[in-house]
């Protein structure tokens, strides 16, 4: 199957990309490189030493594996190209990863802000718009986050995957049952692009019948997959700066060099996890199963545990023997949450999830062991604050 990938130099998309070549497809990867250009205007870099990407696709072919093409585009940016490579490579289907994508970054300043929302909301636009005007019938496979649904109490339901059922009453004292979008209730700029880019989907499905499926992702945690570990021009990036690392992955790497670990208020938010491999074969399992003509958009929880912050902070801490620290909270969010997610769909469909529990802790640990003289300890605290009452509290620890 012929695959474009936007977005596929990132974190998640690279591996993907590598893994969908072996598979047999003939994959195209399209990126703008700005996660890279951010690193530069951060004064930050990945942990982990990343290849250029032409070193790293050479990596890949000398490795005997099948090429993948790059071409180096901005979908938010330039709409016509975008739509000539439709047109000009006519996939099957679209894996859309390419989105700012850290909660922090977006609300750092406005003008990240306004860089999130232009870059993301725009980007899914026009995939949808070229989509449309090329008249061919794509699968878009969109990376969406399991914070659309929102980290405040839901009273101990179940969140489903996507659509909620609700009972609507009538002037007659009659019900009528509708199974509609889960309400959205974003905690961040970056949180609140993916909620407007479900109704992106939603609409496109609607009205010009485009098949979606959106993936609503949990935190992943990781680095490699047994194909990036294959070279080290292959490895994957490690984010562990306090705008781009993940919870999980600063914990296991602040371990790694001695770093108190730095829990957020209480550590009693509750955030869902998924494993760097399970993220690429959850993507490859959605490729495989697309929805049919006339399908609304299909929407997966891809996640395969549930934690609170502070209990990884402790899982973390007896695998390591890491301190624990508590600092002030830089988010605007509840000081506790549940999160009780469906995730049948996608273990249905084949995924078998990794968990904490395999041993993969102390792999990233020993990753981050490897390249601790490149991390830049002065990056690791968050500083970017959600209001301006997060920023004072955060200053009187200064
Ligand atoms: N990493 C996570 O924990 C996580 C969790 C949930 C959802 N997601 C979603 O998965 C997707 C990928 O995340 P990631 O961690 O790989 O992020 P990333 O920043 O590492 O990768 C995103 C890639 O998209 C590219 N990109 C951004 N805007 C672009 C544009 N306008 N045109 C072309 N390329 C562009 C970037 O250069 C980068 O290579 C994102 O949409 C993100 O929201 C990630």
């Amino acid at each position: 199957m012929k695959v474009l990938v936007l977005g596929g130099d990132g974190f998640c998309g690279w591996p993907c990309c590598v893994n969908m070549a072996q598979a047999g497809h003939d994959v195209v990867m399209v990126d703008n490189l700005s996660r890279r250009k951010i690193d530069v205007d951060l004064g930050v870099e990945s942990l982990t030493p990343i290849a250029t990407v032409h070193d790293r696709l050479r990596a890949w072919e000398d490795m005997g594996g099948r090429a993948i093409r790059f071409v180096h585009l901005d979908i938010a940016q330039d709409y016509h190209l975008l739509l000539e490579l439709l047109r000009s490579e006519r996939p099957e289907a679209v894996v859309h990863f390419a989105e700012q994508r850290a909660a922090p970054y977006s609300m750092k300043s406005s003008t990240t802000k306004r860089y999130t929302v232009d870059n993301n909301v725009n980007g899914t636009h026009n995939l949808l718009c070229a989509i449309v005007e090329s008249g061919l019938d794509i699968h878009i496979v969109h990376l969406g986050t399991m914070g659309v649904y929102g980290y405040g109490s839901h009273r101990g339901a179940t969140i489903p995957e996507g659509y909620l059922t609700v009972e609507v009453p009538q002037a007659d004292g009659s019900r009528f049952r509708e199974k509609i979008l889960h309400p959205t209730d974003p905690g961040s700029v970056y949180h609140m692009t993916k909620t407007l880019d479900q109704l992106l989907f939603y609409y496109y499905n609607k009205n010009d019948g485009i098949r979606v499926t959106d993936l609503h992702q949990g935190i992943v945690w990781g680095t490699n997959t047994d194909l990036t570990d294959r070279d080290p021009r292959l490895v994957n990036r490690f984010d562990y700066d306090g705008d781009y690392g993940t919870v999980l992955n600063r914990f296991l790497m602040q371990a790694a060099i001695g770093y108190p670990l730095t829990v957020h208020g209480t550590g009693g938010q509750t955030r869902a996890f998924i494993h760097i491999r399970d993220s690429v074969k959850c993507v490859e399992l959605a490729i495989d199963h697309p929805p049919i003509s006339g399908e609304k958009v299909r929407i997966y929880n891809q996640m395969t545990e549930s934690h609170k912050v502070k209990d990884l902070a402790e899982k973390v801490a007896a695998v390591t023997g890491a301190q624990v620290s508590h600092l002030p909270n830089p988010r605007k969010e509840a000081i506790e949450n549940d999160l009780i997610v469906d995730n049948r769909c996608l273990i249905e469909l084949g995924l078998k999830p990794t968990t904490l529990e395999d041993g993969l802790l102390s792999e990233v640990v020993d990753v981050a062991r490897r390249w601790a003289d490149r991390c830049d300890r002065s990056r690791i605290p968050c500083v970017s604050s959600w209001t301006t009452t997060q920023a004072a509290a955060l200053k009187a620890v200064v």
